[in-house]
């Protein structure tokens, strides 16, 4: 396998990490590039449910894991995915993790400030996952922010500390008129954890470029999905990271050039949780059905996730924006039931056709989808292993989603376990 990059294209939880788990297993090193803990990547590994939020899904493989300088990490949600996954006997010591020193951290006011500014926006609010994941972004565009390396020397990252606590606090005081935060208190609380962090912490561009000219292989794991990213997908309903493929070689400080394979992940069906447009959303029965049989509860905040028809606008979009080189499908299983299965294939807003995704949320939000319809397979096909026993109803809905999309299907998932994937395409030589 070439060095390969997993990226959501719809708006996140496709099980993006059910499939990076799957190919950790032919990778040598496996990367976060993008986002924090606002992920929630499932996999199910002998009946036992595993949700990761920061560290790669491939430590569950016993692969070497890192997270890239495009990441920003909260330091105690690290330490404790740390201790969550050691109790399950995983290898999570500094030989087989290693977090980039350009890294931003996530600080406790980035928390209270993503908190405050979601309740003073009432009804506009955008649903973040209340990570301090748009916060710390911020200070990091705005170079203010305070990066993993500093901790190597604690006297500038209390100066820090100090110096960005003036302004944050002002503005917690007196623009959200919420209690300031004392700057001893948050020193005090990284003096108590910083030992455990420093092993940690490495110049993970440098240690991929040495791994790579070692014959190395890397998986790059994207979080979120291609319409929340923060360029192109529903701004502002978006997260504020860089989401799509071009970002695995920027956030992880290796070269667009080694990118070999680029797989994109959809859910035979879409998703969202939080606020924002979802033209082929259900507001009826089957989407209730689709909940239900999907347990479509989000992985981080458990909140119920909105679900609708398979959108190709979507699709196309987001294959055109990752140069996508195959598709991965995952969770057909749970359409097993529906008699009528319906793929959007453009969307019409006052009396024009739009094929292209459109940046502006009022036609989004506006717009009508244009549907073609399907006949529903009514089978279980979650116990099928080989693409040619799929019954001839799914075939033809994944050879039609390959046609519109253009873009070949490698990949069929029709369960949450690792074994119950269909490889359509190996991508393993
Ligand atoms: P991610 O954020 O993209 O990694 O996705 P999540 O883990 O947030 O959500 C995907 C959910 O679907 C998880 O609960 C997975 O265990 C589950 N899942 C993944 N693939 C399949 C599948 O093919 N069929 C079914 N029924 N569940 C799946
Ligand atoms: P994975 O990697 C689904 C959504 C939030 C909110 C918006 C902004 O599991 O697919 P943020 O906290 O990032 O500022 O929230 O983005 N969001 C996700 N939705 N899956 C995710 O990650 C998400 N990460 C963020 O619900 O609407
Ligand atoms: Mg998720």
């Amino acid at each position: 396998m070439g060095n390969t990059v997993i990226v959501g294209t719809q708006w996140g939880d496709e099980g993006k990490g059910k499939i990076v788990d799957l190919l950790s297993k032919h990778a040598d090193y496996v990367v976060r590039f993008q986002g924090g803990n606002n992920a929630g990547h499932t996999m199910v590994v002998n009946g036992k449910k595993i949700i990761s939020h920061l560290i790669p899904s491939g430590i569950i493989q016993s692969k070497k894991c890192f997270i890239g300088n495009g990441v920003v990490v909260d330091p105690f949600v690290l330490l404790e995915e740390i201790e969550y996954l050691s109790s399950m006997d995983i290898d999570v010591s500094p030989k087989m993790l290693k977090i980039s020193n350009r890294a931003h951290i996530i600080m406790p006011y980035h928390k209270l400030i993503d908190a405050a500014r979601e309740v003073k926006k009432g009804d506009k609010k955008i649903g973040t996952t209340g990570r301090g994941i748009g916060p710390c972004y911020e200070d990091k565009a705005t170079r203010r922010g305070i990066r993993f390396c500093d901790l190597l020397d604690f006297d500038f990252f209390k100066e820090k500390v100090v110096t960005i606590l003036e302004e944050k606090n002002f503005y917690l005081e007196h623009y959200f008129k919420t209690e300031p935060v004392d700057p001893d208190t948050i020193i005090h609380q990284f003096q108590q954890i910083k030992d455990r962090l420093l092993p940690y912490i490495a110049d993970v561009s440098v240690i991929l470029f040495d791994g790579m000219n070692n014959n190395k292989t890397i998986l790059f794991e994207g979080a979120q999905g291609t319409h929340l990213d923060i360029e192109h997908g529903t701004y502002p309903f978006v997260t504020s990271s860089s989401v799509v493929s071009g970002n695995a070689a920027n956030g992880s400080g290796v070269g667009p050039g080694n990118l070999n394979e680029i797989i994109g992940i959809v859910k035979a069906y879409t998703t969202r949780v939080g606020s924002g447009p979802f033209p082929t959303e259900l507001f009826d029965d089957i989407g209730d059905k689709i909940q239900k049989t999907g347990s479509e509860f989000g992985a981080t905040t458990g909140r119920k996730r909105r679900c609708g028809w398979m959108d190709m606008v979507v699709l196309r979009n987001a294959a055109r924006l990752n140069s996508l080189t195959g598709l991965a499908i995952t969770k057909l299983d749970v359409l097993d039931d529906l008699d009528e299965i319906k793929i959007c294939t453009g969307y019409e807003y006052k009396g024009t056709l739009i094929s292209d995704f459109p940046p502006e949320i009022k036609i989004l939000e506006e717009c009508t989808p244009v549907y073609e319809s399907h006949q529903g397979w009514k089978q279980d096909i979650s116990g099928i292993t080989k693409f040619n026993d799929l019954p001839d109803m799914a075939k033809l809905y994944l050879a039609r989603i390959e046609e519109l999309a253009k873009v070949k299907i490698k990949i069929v998932s029709v369960g949450p376990e690792r074994e119950a994937t269909i490889i359509k395409e190996n991508i393993f030589n």
